[in-house]
């Protein structure tokens, strides 16, 4: 369980966050990192190059989609894995999304993140931020099992 301060430090890295830009930011990081992810987005058309990637319409919206259940969790901290249980079973069920990509998605976050805040993202702060990504990547895979 997360303490008050660590609540606080995740709100208040979650308040420099743009979701839609740090959501792209983030999407693309993870398709141009891990290759082998594009293959789940072959609906998003072409992703063939790191310029297409980051200029893909699908993939921005998208982007904006994943960082907005992000912020929606961090509105439940204390019941992330009920909140996310719908979720979980869409991506173990329907989309057959590889659970350990929840993980390098969280990793392309954190990456995102520490470039954006800079002096702020303290030792601590991440401490606090990589509990609830832990969280957040448990609660996803909580379908598949
Ligand atoms: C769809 C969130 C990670 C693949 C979605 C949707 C959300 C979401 C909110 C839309 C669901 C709906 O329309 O009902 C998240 C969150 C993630 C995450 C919060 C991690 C923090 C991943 C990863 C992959 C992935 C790592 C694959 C590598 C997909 C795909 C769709 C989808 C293929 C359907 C896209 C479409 O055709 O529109 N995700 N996702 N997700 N997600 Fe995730």
């Amino acid at each position: 369980h997360l303490s008050a301060d660590e609540k606080s430090a995740i709100n208040a890295v979650w308040s420099k966050v743009n979701i839609e830009n740090d959501g792209h930011d983030a999407l693309t990081r993870l398709l141009v990192v891990f290759p082998w992810t594009q293959r789940y987005f072959s609906s998003f058309g072409n992703l063939s190059n790191v310029a297409a990637i980051s200029g893909n319409a699908k993939v921005r919206a998208h982007g904006k989609k994943v960082l907005s259940a992000v912020d929606e969790s961090i509105h439940h901290l204390d019941d992330i894995k009920n909140f996310l249980s719908a979720l979980s079973t869409k991506h173990a069920q329907e989309l057959h999304v590889d659970p350990e990509n929840f993980k390098r998605l969280a990793d392309v976050l954190v990456i995102v993140l520490a470039g954006k805040l800079g002096a702020a993202f303290t030792p601590q702060v991440q401490a606090a931020w990589e509990k609830f990504s832990a969280g957040l990547v448990a609660a996803l895979s909580h379908g598949y099992f």
